[in-house]
């Protein structure tokens, strides 16, 4: 397995997209020498913007888009279960939620799936356990977090980092679990040829299916992934 993670770092006035032309620069060349070398495993990129990136490398390469794919939304859906699981007060082991679409700015939170522990959080929200307006600061922390890293120290390595691993992991032990990666959706979702963060099945083969959603209909309008 080949993960990519080269590109040059974000400035602190800058958005993940504003690197979009020097990376993609980077990962044309690596891209071109991992195609020369014969090279016949998985590729993972992580650079940002990963979800343009991760198109670019697979454009370059010509790679079976299962065996080319993104960390997507992995490390926003981690800071999301994090977020929910101090709100609740349980640890966000018992949470599963999902952030797809773009990783970072425009990214949407799948609120309708998440799951606490053994409640679903719209059940929650009908008892009145959170609310709306919780909700949506959830979700802007987390678009945040990133931007109040860089700030601090300048780069976010340790949290993608553990994703990353966890990805590698899931692959090298074909353990056919569903997380949130950058995928290639070639009509789900009513999009086609665009790499994009969906929870996905992944094993062996790396990305072995892109899980289809039913999401809710405000969560299909505050992104661009439509209702199938
Ligand atoms: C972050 C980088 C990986 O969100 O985009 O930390």
């Amino acid at each position: 397995m080949i993960v990519v993670t080269a590109g040059r770092p974000q400035k602190p006035d800058e958005t993940r997209l504003d690197l979009v032309v020097d990376n993609a620069k980077i990962i044309s060349n690596i891209m071109k020498e991992i195609k020369n070398s014969g090279f016949g495993g998985i590729v993972i990129i992580a650079s940002n913007p990963v979800d343009v990136l991760t198109f670019v490398a697979q454009k370059v390469s010509g790679f079976a888009t299962n065996r080319i794919f993104g960390s997507g939304t992995i490390l926003d859906s981690s800071r999301l279960m994090f977020a929910l699981g101090e709100h609740f007060k349980i640890s966000p082991t018992s949470v599963t939620a999902y952030i797809a679409d773009e990783h970072g700015d425009s990214s949407v939170a799948l609120y309708s799936k998440a799951i606490v522990g053994a409640e679903n959080l719209m059940t929650l929200k009908k008892n009145q356990l959170i609310n709306d307006e919780t909700l949506k600061s959830i979700h802007k922390l987390v678009i945040q977090k990133a931007y109040e890293i860089i700030k601090l120290k300048k780069a976010t390595h340790y949290g993608i980092g553990v994703c990353l691993a966890r990805i590698v992991k899931a692959v090298l032990n074909d353990e056919q679990v569903i997380l949130p990666v950058g995928v290639y959706l070639n009509g789900e979702y009513h999009q086609k040829d665009i790499y994009t963060g969906i929870p996905a099945v992944i094993g062996s083969n790396g990305i072995e299916r892109v899980v289809q959603l039913d999401i809710s209909e405000q969560e299909q309008f505050n992104g661009r992934i439509k209702f199938c």
